[in-house]
């Protein structure tokens, strides 16, 4: 059994030069290796994952990618809302650091003026009952050149042309994440999504924005009117108001 020094350590934080993908990394430990608040950062991904599929552009040096694991007692099924409180630890941190003018698109991408500065990929692994684990992964530009972001098929922008980014030590980013990370996931796991939406909120670049919804290949027009408790968006078109989940369809502005 363990000592009780043992018992409250606090969690490592794995420092890799290169790696395949944090998320991987983490993804690909067995629950034995693995310690709630578990953080992988690398300095440079050779195959970053992004949503859908996507490839996430991570060369060497200057930029963040992130990972962390938790450990919920839920099923994966009634942690839908989790990917919005990742987002919102994300802005929370830059906010508190003095780069203020970022906010998040639903359902997690972190902007500053309709680029996109920080992208999150949450994995979700579990039996149907739960437990659940789940990997925070987050890849946050702080300094690309031309050529690295040739590659990036969405209007990007990195933490350098940010007024009041500019010289933020990634050191701290990294600490505030993992903070924030642990206080909201917390709150979140205690009290649910509905605790912190009014944060969520207050921080959504669209809400209340005439937008568009590709899902499939259908394309739906109306107005953002913010989350439900499950974290889906909610679309108010003739009608009426309809909800609608982050797996499912991609957002933009009419
Ligand atoms: C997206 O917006 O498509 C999500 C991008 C997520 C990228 C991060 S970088 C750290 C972690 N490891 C990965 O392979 N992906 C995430």
């Amino acid at each position: 059994s363990l000592s009780p020094a043992a018992k409250h350590k606090l969690p490592d934080i794995h420092i890799l030069d290169s790696i395949a993908s944090t998320n991987s990394y983490l993804m690909g430990k067995v629950p034995e290796q693995l310690t709630p608040g578990l953080v992988c950062v690398a300095e440079q991904q050779t195959e970053g994952r992004g949503r859908r599929g996507r490839s996430w552009v991570s060369p060497f040096g200057h930029n963040i990618y992130f990972s962390m694991y938790f450990r919920f007692p839920l099923a994966p099924a009634e942690l839908s809302g989790i990917s919005l409180v990742a987002g919102l630890a994300v802005v929370l941190t830059l906010k508190q650091l003095g780069v203020i003018d970022v906010g998040l698109k639903w359902p997690n991408d972190i902007l500053y003026k309709d680029q996109k500065l920080a992208g999150l990929l949450l994995e979700v692994a579990g039996e149907q009952s739960g437990p659940s684990n789940v990997v925070v992964g987050i890849g946050l530009n702080i300094n690309l050149s031309k050529t690295d972001a040739e590659s990036i098929d969405q209007p990007w922008i990195d933490l350098k042309n940010i007024p009041g980014g500019e010289s933020i030590s990634r050191n701290r980013i990294v600490a505030g994440l993992v903070g924030n990370l642990f206080e909201m996931m917390g709150q979140f796991e205690k009290e649910g999504l509905m605790s912190l939406r009014d944060m969520w909120r207050q921080y959504d670049l669209y809400d209340g924005k005439s937008i568009q919804l590709q899902l499939g290949d259908r394309q739906i027009s109306g107005v953002h009117r913010g989350i439900d408790e499950s974290g889906a968006l909610l679309v108010e078109t003739e009608e009426g108001i309809k909800a609608y989940h982050g797996g499912e369809v991609s957002l933009r502005l009419a």
